[in-house]
């Protein structure tokens, strides 16, 4: 299996282009079942995950196709016929954003058919929320040998859905199956995650009617039919905030560029009282140290406009080197911590208890051969291999190709010694 290298010590200097967001992209690529015109997204960033999403969408009777020009995918999906309204659960396992299907197929053909993810590397991760908010708008749905079996043959019912915590993909799983339901929808505690405003901006351009948008509470009423659409994907706030903490632990200078402030306003708050500044500049945004030395900071995942969880790990990793301590709560995820160990391994301090990791800042970081098992947590090593002395060597890379476009590339454009070291054997 292929390996990441990483030689630290280098300063990051330069410009790295933010793709679109995988966590929007995937989404927007599931509304295409809502219509029989052709979605056209464009920014799509090509990575593992949008393949496996691509692989289940052709199952369903979708045709697709991708132009790339100067490095970013224009996808075009048209679901003519929906001819098949079964997700398998060897694709679902895979990647569990596959269940994102399942509104949009039961609102537009009465009836799904899709595998249960079940649990994954950072928790239990039930989908209790998009079962429930579809049997209020009328689904009759049973569990049956693993799978989600959904029936709404007069279509759905709009209803008034009130969350008891904030879930993104329920949220839009919801909002897709309400853009053809009868009558109005009401998600009260919705989630405001930019990917998720950016799913009811395409759902507004393919002639849904939705008000509310950005904030945590959705109106919806429902349409016969949705047409195409042309969509441009947000950034990645994830990969731009990966690329900003890569920065700061390097004591780079380094411009983000599509990346956009409002996004990011809690990490750049993290960042700021860590000694780093992010400022906004003509199409991007400039990232580099106040005054040489990083502080630690204390640290809550909360759903958006908090910190991400997605960027977690990475901010640990930051803190790892910071002067003083730092606490890491997590609250969205109950086994997110997967990263620890590996970072101990290269001479971290961290101690965890509950869902708090207390980080107390060392001089240096030391290479070691290091895993994760899950995307975030292993680009974290990547963020801690970057300033490490000696060569850290990241194995079980089809993580980060599963969320990370030209990883390699982008970081060595800014000076960063890393290569992916391939292993025929
Ligand atoms: C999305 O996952 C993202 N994935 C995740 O990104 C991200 O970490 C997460 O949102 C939180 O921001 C995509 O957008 C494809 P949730 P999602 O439903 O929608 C619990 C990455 O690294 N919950 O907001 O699955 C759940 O277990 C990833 O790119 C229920 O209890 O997250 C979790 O604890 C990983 N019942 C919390 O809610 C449900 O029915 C938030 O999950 C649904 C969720």
């Amino acid at each position: 299996m292929d390996k990441i290298r990483i030689r630290g010590g280098s300063r990051l200097k330069g410009r790295i282009a933010i793709g679109g967001a995988k966590n929007a992209a995937l989404p927007l690529m599931a509304a295409c079942l809502l219509t029989d015109r052709p979605l056209v997204l464009s920014n799509v960033p090509r990575l593992a995950d949008i393949e496996t999403l691509g692989r289940l969408l052709d199952r369903h009777g979708v045709t697709r196709s991708e132009h790339v020009t100067n490095g970013t995918a224009t996808l075009t999906l048209t679901a003519a016929g929906v001819t098949d309204t079964t997700a398998p659960y060897d694709l679902v396992r895979k990647m569990r954003a596959s269940v994102l299907v399942l509104g949009p197929l039961v609102a537009r053909c009465g009836q799904a058919r899709v595998s249960l993810p079940g649990g994954c590397a950072i928790g239990t991760r039930p989908v209790d929320l998009h079962i429930d908010g579809l049997r209020r708008m009328g689904a009759e749905i049973e569990i049956d040998g693993g799978y989600i079996e959904a029936r709404a043959p007069r279509g759905l019912s709009g209803a008034e859905i009130v969350f008891p915590s904030v879930s993104v993909g329920a949220t839009e799983n919801l909002m897709m199956a309400a853009a053809l339901a009868h009558g109005e929808t009401v998600l009260v505690n919705a989630a405001r995650e930019p990917e998720v405003t950016d799913l009811a901006h395409c759902l507004v351009a393919m002639g849904a009617e939705i008000s509310g948008i950005g904030t945590d509470r959705l109106k919806i009423v429902g349409r016969d039919r949705l047409d195409g659409a042309h969509h441009t994907v947000v950034a990645d706030r994830i990969e731009a905030g990966t690329y900003a903490m890569a920065t700061a632990i390097t004591d780079g200078d380094v411009v983000l560029a599509n990346a956009r402030q409002a996004q990011l306003a809690a990490v750049v708050r993290v960042l700021y009282a860590a000694g780093v500044r992010v400022e906004e500049t003509p199409g991007g945004l400039h990232v580099r140290r106040a005054n040489g030395a990083l502080a630690g900071v204390d640290v809550m995942t909360e759903p958006f406009p908090g910190f991400p969880t997605d960027l977690q790990a990475q901010v640990m990793a930051l803190m790892t080197v910071a002067e003083g301590a730092s606490m890491i709560t997590e609250t969205i995820f109950e086994n997110r911590f997967m990263h620890v160990p590996e970072l101990a391994r290269m001479g971290a301090h961290i101690t965890v208890h509950r869902a708090s990791a207390l980080v107390r800042g060392v001089g240096r970081l030391t290479a070691a051969p290091v895993m994760a098992t899950d995307l975030r947590a292993s680009v974290s090593l990547v963020v801690a291999g970057l300033i490490a002395t000696g060569a850290t060597e990241i194995n079980r890379v089809y993580h980060l190709d599963r969320g990370y476009e030209r990883l390699e590339e982008k970081l060595s454009s800014c000076g960063a010694d890393i290569e992916r070291v391939r292993d025929d054997g």
